[in-house]
């Protein structure tokens, strides 16, 4: 808990004239690891005004420019990727080598974005704290691209990795003002951000807030993804080992990188792609890099993570002694011993996966586990028979708490799924592709995987939510068409 970080303001690092800090609490330890400022009304003023006329001369800086200033970011984040990595840790409890794997991921995604378009103007990037980078250059990379400047929140927890982060962006040269980035208290200048009349479009990734602001913001361009009750469809024809190793250490595509920029193992797969127009074929041979995410990734803390199995009942049984074989291996404890299953991110959220289990405990789910939590650190647990009835049978924990519930046939599986709030990512598993595609197209959500777990990734690829998942679709291309606008000039010769 040493010095207060400053905030990022007409291309210069500043201290907030209230005074006032923020803490940011490392989920681990519970103690305060870093402070941010807390910045005014005026200070946002200020930042919105900057960005505002700064945008004018970026939108006519040639795009050949802005092209060479992002992969110059992209250049200087990844070289970043040790303090960078070392913040997140602290601030979200990232496993180590998670933590790193973001920076370098985020650094790529900037410089994928090298299109044209027309801009909005001042966009609001706000990033949860589940990718504090990643999620933050997803919005900020294609919204320079096209011209718009970037006013930059960034979630409480996550906040210090973010200002290192920009950071790169200054070291990177960009005209002042083009990005601004602001901290503070949520009850002081959230709903101040969100509605000023300064921002010409908002780019926001989390929870419920998102709901809130799509209600306040007005008549502006929205991109909201606001979670997930990601459900996973099981046949009695499914490759039982491969749905398991989906539900506990899920598979990630990535598309072929010219340099590889991590040290994952990599195997050649053939796979049908369905990337967006400028970087990744439609259909072609893409590299598959396994990564220990599913459930247990980031302890569950992903919107795209597996949240309800669904599975058929005569293959639960094999199934609950396969996923629970699995947990029995994943390692608990902090994220700096790079461990699976890491404490969740604040004492809230605890406590919120608590009350969900004590509810499905109350109403007769099998354990599989003994439920165990030491401060924000939650054992990995699996609850097998779960029913409507429960909570967890329909909320989203965002925790390492994965449900089961047993199923008749394919139609409940996909009536469980449609009868969610959320419709964001859906998963099937079975030999069968024509089976597989009815369901696909009878499911209502964003995207639905077959035979592999959901995911976001590879960046380029359009993301979108249904109902109260969201609004809109990222992905390079998707941002980037959805941060300009369309002008028509009609000439009417004499
Ligand atoms: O939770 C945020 C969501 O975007 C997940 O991303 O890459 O883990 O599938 P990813």
């Amino acid at each position: 808990a040493g010095d207060t970080f400053k905030y990022y303001s007409e291309g210069e690092w500043k201290v907030s004239a209230s005074g006032k800090s923020v803490p940011i609490i490392n989920p681990t330890t519970r103690k305060t690891q870093f402070k941010v400022q807390a910045c005014t009304q005026e200070e946002v003023n200020k930042v919105m005004e900057s960005a505002k006329i700064a945008q004018k001369s970026w939108a006519k800086t040639p795009l050949w420019k802005r092209a060479e200033l992002l992969h110059k970011a992209a250049a200087i984040l990844k070289d970043h990727k040790k303090p960078i990595a070392e913040c997140l840790v602290k601030e979200v409890a990232k496993p180590a080598k998670d933590a790193a794997t973001e920076v370098v991921r985020s650094g790529d995604l900037v410089s994928y974005c090298a299109e044209e378009g027309i801009p909005l103007g001042v966009v609001l990037a706000i990033p949860p704290f589940n990718y504090p980078i990643n999620l933050a250059v997803s919005k900020i990379a294609p919204a320079l691209i096209a011209g718009n400047s970037i006013v930059l929140k960034p979630p409480t927890q996550g906040a210090v990795s973010a200002l290192h982060m920009v950071h790169c962006f200054h070291l990177a040269g960009f005209p002042k003002g083009v990005i601004s980035c602001v901290t503070g208290k949520g009850s002081e200048i959230g709903d101040f951000l969100t509605m000023h009349p300064g921002v010409n479009c908002i780019s926001f990734t989390g929870g419920d807030t998102g709901i809130a602001i799509s209600k306040k913001a007005g008549m502006i361009p929205l991109q909201m993804e606001l979670g997930g009750k990601d459900a996973c469809i099981i046949l009695e024809d499914a490759d039982l080992d491969l749905a398991v190793a989906n539900i506990s250490h899920e598979l990630t595509i990535y598309p072929p990188l010219k340099t590889p920029s991590n040290d994952l193992p990599v195997e050649k797969q053939q796979s049908i792609g369905y990337g967006e127009k400028s970087s990744v074929p439609s259909i072609g041979t893409v590299e598959k890099r396994r990564m220990p995410i599913g459930t247990r990734r980031r302890c569950g803390q992903r919107c795209t993570a597996v949240k309800v199995v669904l599975v058929m009942e005569s293959i639960a049984d094999t199934l609950v002694k396969k996923v629970n074989e699995k947990i029995g291996k994943l390692s608990v404890g902090p994220p700096e011993n790079d461990c699976d299953i890491t404490p969740v991110v604040t004492e809230s959220s605890a406590n919120f996966i608590e009350s969900l289990v004590m509810d499905a405990k109350k109403k007769g789910a099998t354990f599989c586990q003994e439920y165990k939590r030491e401060g924000n650190l939650i054992w990995p647990l699996l609850l097998d028979n779960v029913k409507p009835e429960m909570r967890i049978a329909w909320e989203e924990p965002f925790g390492p708490v994965l449900p089961v519930i047993r199923i008749g046939n394919a139609e409940e599986g996909i009536h469980h799924c449609n009868a969610s709030n959320f419709g964001l990512q859906g998963c099937i598993f079975t030999k069968d592709i024509n089976k597989a595609m009815l369901i696909s197209d009878a499911m209502e959500t964003g995207t639905v995987q077959i035979n592999s777990a959901p995911a976001r990734g590879p960046d380029h690829f359009p993301f979108q939510g249904l109902k109260d998942s969201g609004i809109g679709s990222q992905g390079v291309t998707s941002s980037i068409n959805m941060m300009t606008k369309m002008k028509s000039t009609v000439i009417n010769l004499p």
